[in-house]
């Protein structure tokens, strides 16, 4: 492509992306501690009661059956030493997120179904991490949640110019990927990765948003790229909510490799992931 048609395009993304909303500051502060080795349980949970709406919207997630636990945690500090520090630190993270991918409604790209794509890529995401003993499956997990931002960037920011993306796609059988570097000579993982950036998260989140589609390029957190990769494509196979592709790719050879998917392999974390799915109603179905 020609470089300056790319640079013109980037431009003109940086200009719209000074109205992305920023991430509170509470949850700012959330990702500081947690990252930081002397902070406690009650460091924490002192940051995240600062918020009432957050406060209450993580509890209601960790009570869900998704935890599955057998009795009630009643307030942060205990959620904050059953669950550990990385899985608020994603909570809370996830629920402020979750208000970006509600905007307006006027095309063919439903959220509820967008949102749907991005839960199952996230728990098929930690259930690769964990069949690899990947060192954080709680990451991969929110880099799931998070992988295609870039589409909701497009969706409520150039409205026209995506619905023209997904007619593109859908005429030519093209996947969204390539039509939008057709229309719009970038594509969702650069302005995702914009909007990471931004919004300082860390970086094997990042590298998830980035690199989901092209995991042979990333050098330094492949392992990543490749369960977003892989937990993106699975998904699609198994039409879980829908995000705007009707082309699938194969699963590359390195990703077979990785997660160990032959045919019974897929099998099997396809099944894991339909019961994952079960439980996951709260994610699906998040409070507004
Ligand atoms: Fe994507
Ligand atoms: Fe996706």
């Amino acid at each position: 492509m020609d470089p300056k048609e790319q640079e013109e395009a980037i431009n003109k993304i940086l200009g719209k992306l000074k109205a992305l909303p920023t991430l509170s500051i509470v949850v700012a502060k959330v990702i500081q501690v947690v990252s930081n080795p002397l902070t406690s349980a009650s460091d924490l949970s002192r940051i995240i009661t600062v918020d009432q709406a957050l406060t209450a919207k993580v509890l209601r997630l960790a009570n869900s059956a998704f935890y599955g636990f057998p009795f009630r945690i009643k307030n942060i500090t205990q959620a904050v030493s059953i669950l550990g520090f990385d899985t608020i630190r994603n909570l809370a993270l996830t629920v402020s997120v979750y208000k970006v991918f509600t905007g307006e409604n006027e095309s063919d790209f439903s959220h509820q179904d967008f949102w749907k794509h991005c839960v199952g890529v996230a728990i098929c995401a930690s259930l690769l991490a964990k069949k690899i003993k990947y060192r954080s499956p709680e990451g991969a997990f929110t880099a799931g949640l998070l992988h295609d931002i870039g589409k909701n960037f497009f969706e409520q920011f150039m409205h026209k110019e995506y619905r023209d993306v997904m007619k593109l796609a859908k005429e030519r059988n093209i996947s969204v990927y390539e039509a939008e570097m057709e229309v719009m000579k970038i594509d969702h993982t650069i302005v995702g990765k914009m909007m990471a950036e931004k919004w300082n998260l860390p970086h094997e989140l990042t590298v998830g948003i980035a690199s989901h589609h092209h995991p042979e390029q990333e050098t330094q957190e492949n392992v990543m790229a490749h369960i977003i990769n892989v937990a993106d494509i699975i998904c699609k196979k198994k039409a879980i909510g829908f995000s705007g592709d009707y082309v699938i790719m194969p699963i590359s050879k390195e990703g077979r490799e990785l997660f160990s998917l032959n045919e019974a392999g897929e099998t099997e974390l396809m099944n894991d992931l339909d019961k994952e799915l079960k439980e996951a109603e709260a994610f699906v179905n998040m409070p507004q």
